[in-house]
């Protein structure tokens, strides 16, 4: 028996390029949070949401599998870099065996169900593992441009990919495994149509002051302000995914305090951390602004690289600094805030002190996922050799003058 079951592991096993080539021809479908919502409202339809999935998973997963094939051979052959690859096969092909099972059979849905949360597991370490990846490769081959470049331009649709695929996984396991969410009743899978955002950054800050004061023993206040232009005594709420915004705001308090904290004298007072809320007929933007002494405009393009960070190096599972790990809070944060149109901007002053701004978009309407697809263009990407800059570089040393000057 379990030789017949090896032989058809590895038979699947076999048949996962096939699949994946033909799965990385469709482009992924971006949902807008209204068809989020349509899934999961009254009238919610498991099978519909069944014969979807097992279509765009396969889509998603197949198109990102394309690109981790580009990346350069020594990275790809790292072995954090192969688990993850591992996982991704395994996952798809466990979503394969839905494709000819039939959507009206009740166990079907209740197996499809099962194997979503084991996938959502499995991937739980992605981050982690990749991020070590690039730590074994930096080690071993230090830094150049073009792989510098080609990195971030993969981990940035990579890790989109895997928060859209995440965003599906919850939604259909959330809706259809028949319990309601006993503390968010009203929240449809992990949406919630009236997301108060004041209140997602109270939780966010509480969270991130909680480990400041573990950590430094003390921590900035928080002076919070909100403007709605549409009605001045409502509260400010869109349709969102709380706990994105919650953790986009975990990372931006954790930054902002770890700054404040590390440019003030212990003893003194503390500058607060200030943030405003503003809702427009079209954006809805939170701003965080720190004293905490900001950033070398030189060094700014840097906090968003994934090979980047002040912090030390930690190992996965053991965290050193609470306030500050991987270097990935920036980076990620603008992914998640981009995930459906927004953006991260960071605006520093030297001496001084940062402004993170984050914009969402105010209408449900206007919340559209943004996906990856692998086209030619992307495959462009990683094929683009780095030419000669077409700006000069000036020398180090002064322009000897006199070599111009005529002789007499
Ligand atoms: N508000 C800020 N003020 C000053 N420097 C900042 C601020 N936010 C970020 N930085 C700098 O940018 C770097 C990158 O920030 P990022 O959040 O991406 O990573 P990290 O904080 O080092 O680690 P992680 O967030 O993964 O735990 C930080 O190490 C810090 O040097
Ligand atoms: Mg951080």
């Amino acid at each position: 028996m379990k030789f017949v079951r090896f032989i058809m592991q590895n038979a699947a096993l076999a048949s996962v390029p096939k699949h994946i080539e033909h799965f990385s021809k469709f482009s992924p479908s971006p949902l807008s949070m209204k068809q989020f919502l349509d899934f999961g409202s009254t009238n919610a339809c498991e099978k519909t949401s069944f014969v979807f999935l097992r279509q765009e998973l396969p889509v998603r997963l197949s198109n990102i599998m394309k690109e981790i094939n580009l990346l350069p051979d020594r990275l790809l052959t790292t072995p954090s870099v192969q688990t993850v690859h591992g996982w991704y096969v395994q996952s798809l092909m466990e979503i394969l065996e839905f494709l000819d099972k039939s959507p009206t059979d009740h166990r079907v849905l209740g197996e499809f169900v099962e194997t979503l949360v084991n996938i959502r597991n499995r991937h739980n370490d992605v981050v982690p593992t990749m991020a070590q990846g690039v730590i074994e490769y930096k080690e071993a081959f230090g830094q150049d441009p073009l792989t510098n470049q080609n990195i971030q331009y993969f981990l940035d649709r990579f890790y989109t990919s895997r928060i859209s695929i995440r965003m599906l996984i919850n939604q259909h396991t959330l809706i259809f495994d028949g319990a309601t969410n006993p503390v968010h009743p009203n929240t449809i899978g992990s949406i919630d149509p009236h997301c108060q955002v004041v209140e997602v950054v109270k939780d966010a800050y509480e969270s991130a002051k909680m480990l400041c004061d573990q950590y430094y023993l003390s921590s900035p206040e928080l002076v919070l302000r909100g403007h709605n232009i549409n009605n001045m005594n409502l509260p400010i709420s869109i349709v969102y995914v709380p706990s994105h915004l919650y953790h986009m705001l975990f990372e931006l308090f954790k930054n902002a305090m770890r700054a404040t904290i590390e440019s003030h004298n212990e003893g003194s007072n503390l500058p607060p951390i200030e943030v405003m809320v503003a809702i427009g007929g079209e954006d809805l933007s939170i701003k965080m602004s720190d004293r905490g002494g900001g950033v070398p405009f030189r060094k700014m393009e840097n906090l968003f690289s994934y090979m980047y960070s002040t912090a030390p190096t930690p190992q996965i599972g053991q965290q050193i600094t609470p306030l500050a790990g991987f270097g990935y809070g920036l980076p990620i944060t603008r992914l998640y805030a981009r995930y459906f149109q927004g953006d991260l901007q960071l605006y520093s002053m030297e001496g001084y002190g940062t402004d993170a701004v984050i914009h969402l978009k105010a209408l449900s309407t206007d919340s559209v996922e943004r996906l990856p697809v692998y086209n030619k263009t992307a495959l462009r990407n990683y094929k683009v050799s780095q030419g000669a800059d077409d700006w000069c570089v000036p020398s180090r040393e002064p322009l000897d003058l006199a070599v111009f000057r005529l002789a007499k």
